[in-house]
């Protein structure tokens, strides 16, 4: 059985960069609620835990608390921040309110040895760290000495005497802890004893094994849509059930240039898959017609879509179940403290309604994996490069990307732009530095002058942004004379353009897409 850590969630914005970490180090993990059923645990058996951090006070009564199953379990502990707080709550310590609030960067001092840190920080050494706290430990619990101290928090670093229990007041999973996943390396493979089993070789014999045993000998369909986790997707059911497979794949007409020859290629061409393309184009042009309202557009393409592969789906003879690429952050339980309903942005696009509807069982064999092992795993599948670091393509395609009416002469428009726009920052080089890049082609005409005439055209929109997860993004700062570039060439190859502009609005307040 693999190796593995609880990471124990008490509602962190970024519990998911502590898991990010410690699969890093080759090591497997889990992210459970504070409140999850303890038998979870058991049959999880850690080798380690983690507490995370989280917004609550622990000074605070119904706060949320420390389960039994940590400290019976017997395993190394690690509270961050919260959890160090609770931790320490637990076994003794005091914790009190801050006259202020730390948060950013802060040095600590390095005051003690121990083997969690050695090779790493030094007695003397000054590393820097990420502070984001109201409360503080003013006492630790009997047993703990200090390891490192800040200027806000005398118990930055902490260890027990005795016990493999450490806790720190600093967040170690962020970026601006430099050493912060090293630290995180150190305790879960030098203290907790993992041997970093965890690749994507021995997840992909794994997944294997794990696809053969739940389908058996039924027949499995899939819907392609030329993204990375559909495709890892097929490539391990493919490798799994052979031509048990069918693919489906939907061109609705707003897809980029060359994307369904590509996945028609790969996959029909290179793999042998069984492939069904459903040429849609008139189907979804027809119903998106004179539409401007986002919503409606992303709903009626999110309902076609399932229509058509449905009825599709049941051509095929004794299919059982649906192939997804779900991945583990969408199903990660997270813990919310505001109670209420979350806000829909946006309706994301997906086959979720299925199943239901047909009576499939789900086969999701990335459901344990981040969106950087998905890669990994094409990567040990022989799949592509140039389809495993494509930028995310939203279901709905070209479609918000069109604010407003969306017909299939904007849509061609928009491709050819598009193309030009990704093959400047392929030649740059640049592709791989940035998490997205696209055009829009906006509602709106300019007036241009090209030779001697007048032009009066459409307008472009180029985005490119840098993140890590979609959730938040940075907009990508392209070299002034890269963007005159793109767009001469943009105005000068494709016909209807006049004018480009660069949209400099990050996420928040913005979205990535503009609809
Ligand atoms: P937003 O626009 O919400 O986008 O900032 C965040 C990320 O999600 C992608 N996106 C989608 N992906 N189906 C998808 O599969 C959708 O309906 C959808 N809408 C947005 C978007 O491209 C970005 O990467």
């Amino acid at each position: 059985m693999t190796q593995a850590i609880l990471i124990v969630d008490y509602g962190s914005q970024v519990t998911q960069l502590i898991a990010r970490r410690v699969r890093e180090a080759g090591v497997y993990c889990q992210v459970l609620p504070y409140n999850c059923d303890p038998a979870r645990v058991a049959a999880l058996a850690p080798s380690g835990l983690i507490l995370s951090g989280g917004p609550a006070s622990v000074l605070d009564a119904g706060a949320p608390h420390l389960p039994d199953f940590v400290l019976d379990g017997g395993v190394p502990i690690l509270g961050i921040c919260y959890g160090q707080q609770l931790l320490m709550q637990a076994l003794g310590g005091q914790v009190a309110k801050s006259q202020s609030q730390e948060f950013g960067r802060a040095q600590l001092d390095i005051v003690g040895d121990h083997p969690l840190l050695t090779g790493l920080w030094a007695k003397g050494q000054t590393p820097q760290v990420w502070m984001s706290h109201g409360d503080k430990v003013t006492q630790p619990a009997p047993g703990f000495r200090v390891l490192g101290r800040s200027k806000g928090a005398p118990y930055a670093l902490i260890a027990h005497e005795e016990r493999p229990w450490f806790a720190t007041q600093f967040h170690p999973e962020v970026v601006h802890t430099p050493d912060g996943a090293a630290l995180l390396a150190r305790f879960v493979r030098d203290i907790c004893g993992c041997t970093g089993d965890w690749t994507m070789a021995s997840y992909r014999v794994q997944a294997i094994a794990a696809v053969r045993a739940q389908v058996g000998q039924e027949r499995v369909i899939c819907a392609l849509s030329g993204g990375v986790d559909s495709s890892v997707t097929a490539a391990v059911l493919h490798e799994a059930i052979g031509d048990q497979l069918t693919c489906i794949f939907v061109d609705h007409g707003l897809l980029r240039k060359h994307e369904r020859a590509e996945v028609e290629a790969l996959f029909s061409g290179t793999y042998n898959i069984p492939l069904i393309t459903l040429d849609a184009s008139d189907v979804f042009f027809a119903a998106l017609e004179g539409e401007v309202d986002p919503e409606v557009k992303r709903k009626t393409i999110g309902r076609l879509f399932i229509e058509l592969f449905e009825a599709e789906a049941k051509k095929i003879a004794g299919v059982k179940f649906l192939a997804q690429g779900t991945l583990y952050p969408d199903v990660i339980e997270s813990v919310s403290f505001d109670g209420g309903p979350s806000v829909t942005i946006k309706s994301h696009h997906n086959v979720g309604g299925l199943p239901e509807r047909m009576g499939l069982k789900l086969v999701e064999p990335l459901r344990e994996l981040f969106k950087d092992e998905v890669r990994a795993l094409g990567r040990e599948l022989g799949l592509p490069e140039r389809l495993i670091a494509r930028h995310p393509f939203p279901g709905p395609g070209l479609a918000i990307r069109i604010p407003g009416a969306v017909d299939r002469a904007a849509a061609d428009t928009l491709r050819e732009v598009d193309a030009v726009y990704l093959d400047q920052i392929r030649k740059a080089g640049l592709y791989d530095e940035i998490w997205q890049a696209f055009a829009v082609l906006l509602p709106v005409r300019s007036v241009g002058v090209m030779g001697d005439g007048r032009t009066y055209e459409r307008v472009v929109a180029l985005r490119a942004v840098t993140s890590t997860d979609g959730m938040t993004a940075d907009v990508y700062p392209f070299d002034p004379q890269f963007l005159t570039q793109t767009a001469t060439r943009i105005v000068n190859e494709v016909r209807g353009v006049n004018r480009v502009l660069y949209d400099y609005t990050s996420k928040p307040p913005g979205t990535i897409e503009f609809e």
